[in-house]
């Protein structure tokens, strides 16, 4: 089978950051007040009627009214029945070309016939658990280290989130070293040591109330691209404890939304080595999303350790894992005694790699490499952005469209490309009022998409899948037409 890679050309970073650049200097273009209104009166109001309703139900027993952060969309959350294929469908009946595709796992698209009758076997024949060994928790390790040259061993966990933890926390054990340095506006889930500078370059510790701030005591983050910022921090840890480990997104914050330059991860490799750090990918995203290799395979890089999520479950619940090199997954063993001395971190999780998580990831898995899905995938996203790039000129638009493979972004305000720069302080409150503005438009571009048949990621990313045709990308494009005909410059 050939296994080429889901990105077809890697998109010149250096053009999009200066893009990006020029795009949060300029006014924000957005939907048109009126065309915004016949949007809610004429789609929301009247065509999602129950929706409404659950939701205004909803929200006096569930905060906020959604369990999800991506499930809140203007002018209020939708209801979802089934999810199929390229497709979602709303409590109303209506119909939706889905680019959030679960927040990313369904690179087969949602929910294929070849994993859920396997999945189903499992249920009559076992159940969804048993809080013991099952065998297909080795096949799924085993199919995803016989993909990743660097994964000699693989433990799964519950979520992208808790692999994220058990990977700093077997970097410090591996290495002695205390700092953990990570990618200013890269997202390596919630907990309170990584809930630092997400989002936005240098935001450090705002984003994150409700974590002390002693928790951030040996986190650290570096400008994205900025080698000489990542060397400076690796070099003054020396003096003060060391650097457990540099962790990364391998295409960029917030899975590429600020792309890096092709070398940049060979670079910070070799940093890495030359500092004593440990290089733990975060491929919660890439993995067999940009090819059964993943990021690592795409960039020739050998990380330490690599944190899955997402796909390794297939789209079904309990979707995490590290994996790494033996001398370091070590610093991981539960049961067997191995005979080292060594501490062990402690990691757990009553439902991490129940079988059914493992039987759903491991024929997911099985059938993006025998259908090359990522590559399908990847060539509905160059389809999608070509389109849009050729959208956004004819309207005269600022907006930015780029992709890595399937991992699609349409920048219609930048949110996600201002920093924070601490040297000078009396900029802070102009950025976090530029981000909020400009954070609610893409609320409303996304509403207009979401009228249009269109489910988005907070209304800027968009998921393709191995499920989308040609013919698909070509309706989807004439309906962000119909938006983009509604956008202009915010009075
Ligand atoms: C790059 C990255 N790392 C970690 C996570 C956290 O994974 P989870 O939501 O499974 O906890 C995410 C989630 O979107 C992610 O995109």
């Amino acid at each position: 089978m050939n296994q080429g890679s889901g990105i077809s050309k890697y998109p010149d970073s250096a053009l999009i950051n200066k893009q990006l650049d020029e795009l949060i200097k300029l006014p924000i273009y957005t939907i048109r007040p009126d065309a915004l209104k016949t949007y809610v009166e004429e789609y929301f109001e009247k065509k999602c009627a129950r929706s409404k309703q659950i939701i205004m139900e909803a929200q006096k027993i569930i905060p906020g009214g959604v369990q999800h952060n991506l499930a809140f969309n203007y002018p209020f959350p939708l209801v979802f029945t089934k999810a199929e294929g390229a497709y979602l469908y709303d409590i109303d009946g209506n119909r939706y070309y889905d680019f959030l595709q679960a927040g990313g796992p369904t690179v087969l698209g949602s929910n294929p016939i070849e994993v859920r009758e396997k999945v189903i076997e499992l249920l009559n024949e076992c159940g969804p658990s048993t809080g013991l060994f099952h065998e297909y928790e080795y096949k799924l390790a085993e199919k995803i280290s016989a993909n990743f040259k660097s994964v000699e061993m693989f433990r799964m966990l519950g979520s992208g989130t808790e692999a994220c933890m058990a990977a700093i926390r077997v970097a410090r054990l591996a290495t002695g070293k205390k700092y953990i340095i990570k990618m200013g506006g890269a997202y390596h889930g919630w907990s309170d040591q990584l809930a630092y500078g997400i989002r936005i370059p240098g935001s450090k510790w705002t984003q994150a109330p409700g974590v002390p701030l002693n928790c951030f005591k040996y986190t650290q983050e570096f400008f994205p691209n900025d080698l000489n910022d990542l060397e400076r921090k690796l070099r003054w840890n020396r003096l003060r404890g060391g650097t457990a480990a540099v962790l990364i997104e391998p295409v960029g914050p917030e899975s590429g939304t600020w792309p890096l330059d092709y070398d940049f991860n060979r670079n910070v490799e070799q940093l890495c080595r030359k500092y004593g750090a440990l290089l733990i990918f975060d491929e919660v995203v890439t993995a067999f999303r940009l090819g059964m290799s993943g990021a690592q395979g795409y960039f020739g890089v050998s990380p330490d350790l690599t944190v899955f999520g997402k796909v390794v479950a297939g789209g079904y619940p309990g979707a995490g894992g590290l994996g790494g090199k033996r001398e370091y997954m070590k610093y991981l063993a539960a049961g067997l005694d191995s005979g080292d001395k060594h501490k062990k971190a402690l990691v757990g999780g009553t439902m991490a790699a129940n079988p059914l998580s493992c039987v759903a990831g491991y024929y997911t898995l099985c059938e993006i490499e025998r259908t090359n899905a990522a590559v399908r995938a990847g060539e509905m996203g160059d389809r999608l952005i070509a389109g849009l790039q050729e959208l956004i000129k004819k309207h005269k638009l600022p907006f930015v469209a780029f992709n890595q493979g399937s991992i699609c972004h349409l920048e219609t305000v930048g949110t996600l490309h201002f920093s924070i720069n601490w040297l000078k302080p009396w900029t802070i409150p102009k950025v976090i009022a530029a981000t909020s503005e400009r954070k609610a438009e893409m609320e409303h571009m996304g509403a207009a998409y979401m009228a249009e048949g269109l489910v988005t990621l907070a209304g800027s990313r968009l998921y393709t899948s191995a499920a989308y045709t040609e013919e698909m990308i070509d309706d989807v494009l004439s309906r962000f037409d119909n938006v983009f005909r509604n956008v202009a410059v915010k009075a």
